[in-house]
């Protein structure tokens, strides 16, 4: 059997990308397993699907905490305790303090709707829009301590048509978020693996 790099899922929300990468371990040889979702919103849609995989779910609310960091601790002891290797942020709407970001360096994985370093920020789909572009897509990227300007792993490029709105370029857009970032961490698993 192969083995398998031991992932956190980070959510805030509907965990299309979360299902995507739980999806894509079912497989026998992908060299991942996601080990547990944490979300930061108790009503995130994404831990329906996690727990009906029968995958740990914790819910870890930033409001209950004084400050970012206590917050991002209490991640930090979850993610410990289970033993994970790699983070996976999906949709995840909180920015991580440099202690967490420095912490898992390299470890530390987003998906982010635009053709980085274009379009960073929360309203990448409606700026690629509202901009005139005539591409946009999405990216992979490793977590730095500014917002979306990580090293990239992967991009995937989609057409702007000019009948294109807000929803269809997202949809269009996620499509291609979901091929790829399987494919990503797929990508740095087996490098890790091969580090070891
Ligand atoms: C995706 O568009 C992702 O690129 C961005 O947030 C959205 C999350 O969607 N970071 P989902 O929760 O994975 O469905």
């Amino acid at each position: 059997m192969v083995k398998k790099i031991k992932v956190a899922i980070l959510i805030s929300g509907r965990g299309s990308n979360m299902k995507a990468l739980i999806d894509a371990c079912r497989d026998i040889n992908f060299p991942a397993e996601i080990a547990m979702v944490i979300s930061n919103k108790h009503d995130a849609l994404g831990l329906n699907y996690a727990q009906q995989n029968n995958i740990l779910t914790a819910i870890i609310d930033h409001k209950k905490f004084y400050s970012r960091q206590q917050f991002e601790e209490a991640i930090d002891q979850e993610i410990t305790k289970c033993g994970i290797d790699i983070i996976c942020l999906a949709g995840f709407m909180r920015v991580l303090s440099p202690w967490f970001v420095e912490k898992f360096q390299g470890r530390l994985i987003n998906i982010h709707p635009s053709l980085l370093p274009e379009f960073k920020g929360a309203n990448a789909v409606a700026d690629a829009l509202n901009s005139g572009a005539k591409i946009s897509g999405c990216t992979t990227h490793f977590v730095s301590v500014d917002v979306d300007s990580g090293e990239i792993i992967m991009q995937a490029q989609v057409d702007i048509l000019s009948n294109d709105d807000f929803n269809s370029l997202a949809q269009k857009i996620l499509v291609q978020e979901h091929i790829i970032y399987p494919q990503t961490l797929k990508k740095i698993c087996k490098k890790i693996l091969q580090q070891n």
